[in-house]
């Protein structure tokens, strides 16, 4: 029998962890334990078919090989390092490692050997980073891409659970004729708006976070520092999966037709296109889904070397869980969950 492995889940109360939790079990991870751990707040509480909530503490933390994290940057900024420490290799979805040298980014279609210098923890993408990238990679493999426009239409359960609650809820007053609760976790009501603002503005910089992150991440997993990226990123009343329109603008000259094909035979990704029967991806339809799907494909008619698409993907699976439990199973093919000293050694 091979290698079983005993696993955490920081943040297995929330969207993302408890989609991991599902996952793990659904792709039949070698698990030989599973540990939810949350906040304070939730610890003693039962997961059924999981066990209980556990807090983080210096005792709870010891004896695990694998970490998967959800629960926020400042958790994975305390945390992360100590699970490291304590032996376990951490796979981590929030920002608070992505850009770190020493720390891997990883889209498991994308650039998985990546993952072969980890020191201990591997991040995971951001959610629209991730989507996109999936579907530029044959792409960039075949003509090399020197430009990018982006305009992302973000689903609200990418801010967390409070946010899908509070469309929900301002929805409902709205069509009741109340006035609608006022927004917290958004500047401004989301229910039947649009909001150039995901993410959030860092002092003196008139990028949101989101935005900087599509630049910086996108470079770093297609290992590309002179890709140009223009985004705007927009958070749109769409409870799940985030959709995108990306110009892309290659080095070479590449056909739609040929990009078609291109992504026709891309791991992890669905072309849906055909426009004129109405066929393209849709946000409800991606929901529940492990696929990027793309459509829309199209020559930008401003520019000889630039595609138009439309890529959809469900920003809680490929998005988050999805990624991480393929980063596991890539990890545990490859022989790569061990704590450093022990990799060195071995
Ligand atoms: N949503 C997305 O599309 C998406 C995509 C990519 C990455 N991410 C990242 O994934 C993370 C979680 O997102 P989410 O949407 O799942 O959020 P969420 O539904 O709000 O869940 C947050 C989770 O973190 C736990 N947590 C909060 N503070 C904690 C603490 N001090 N110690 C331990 N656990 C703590 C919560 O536990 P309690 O239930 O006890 O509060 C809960 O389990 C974030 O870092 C987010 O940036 C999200």
């Amino acid at each position: 029998m091979g290698r079983e492995y005993r696993v955490a889940v920081v943040g297995a109360t929330g969207q993302v962890g408890t989609l991991m939790l599902e996952l793990l079990r659904e792709r039949k991870f070698p698990a030989r334990e599973i540990v939810p751990f949350a906040s304070e707040r939730s610890a003693g509480r039962e997961i059924e078919g999981v066990g209980i909530v556990r807090a983080l503490t210096e005792e709870s933390i010891q004896g695990f090989d694998l970490a998967l994290f959800s629960a926020g940057g400042s958790t994975s900024g305390e945390w992360a390092p100590r699970f490291a420490q304590a032996g376990a290799v951490v796979v981590d979805n929030s920002s608070r490692w992505r850009m770190s040298e020493d720390v891997p980014l990883v889209v498991a279609e994308v650039n998985p050997d990546a993952l072969a210098h980890h020191s201990g923890i591997i991040a995971n993408p951001n959610c629209s980073t991730m989507q996109m990238v999936v579907a530029l990679k044959p792409l960039y493999d075949a003509a090399g891409i020197e430009r990018l426009v982006i305009s992302t239409y973000q689903a609200v359960s990418g801010t967390g659970k409070k946010a899908v609650d509070e469309l929900l809820d301002q929805s409902h007053a709205l069509l009741h004729d109340m006035d609608p609760p006022e927004p917290q976790a958004y500047a401004h009501q989301i229910a039947f708006n649009a909001l150039p603002h995901a993410g959030s503005f860092a002092p003196g910089d008139d990028h949101t976070d989101e935005e900087r992150k599509l630049m910086g991440e996108t470079r770093k997993i297609l290992g590309d520092d002179s890709i140009r990226v223009s985004a705007t990123c927009v958070r749109v009343p769409v409870v799940n999966s985030h959709s995108e329109a990306v110009n892309v603008q290659t080095r070479d000259h590449l056909s739609p037709e040929r990009a078609r094909e291109l992504l026709e035979a891309a791991p992890g990704v669905t072309v849906v296109d055909d426009p004129s029967q109405a066929v393209y991806p849709l946000a409800t339809k991606a929901s529940g889904s492990d696929d990027v799907f793309v459509g829309r494909i199209r020559r930008d008619p401003g520019h000889e070397r630039a595609i138009d698409m439309w890529i959809v993907a469900d920003n809680l699976r490929k998005g988050a869980a999805t990624n991480a439990v393929q980063i596991a199973e890539v990890l545990h093919e490859r022989g790569l969950i061990a704590p450093r000293g022990a990799r060195a050694a071995a």
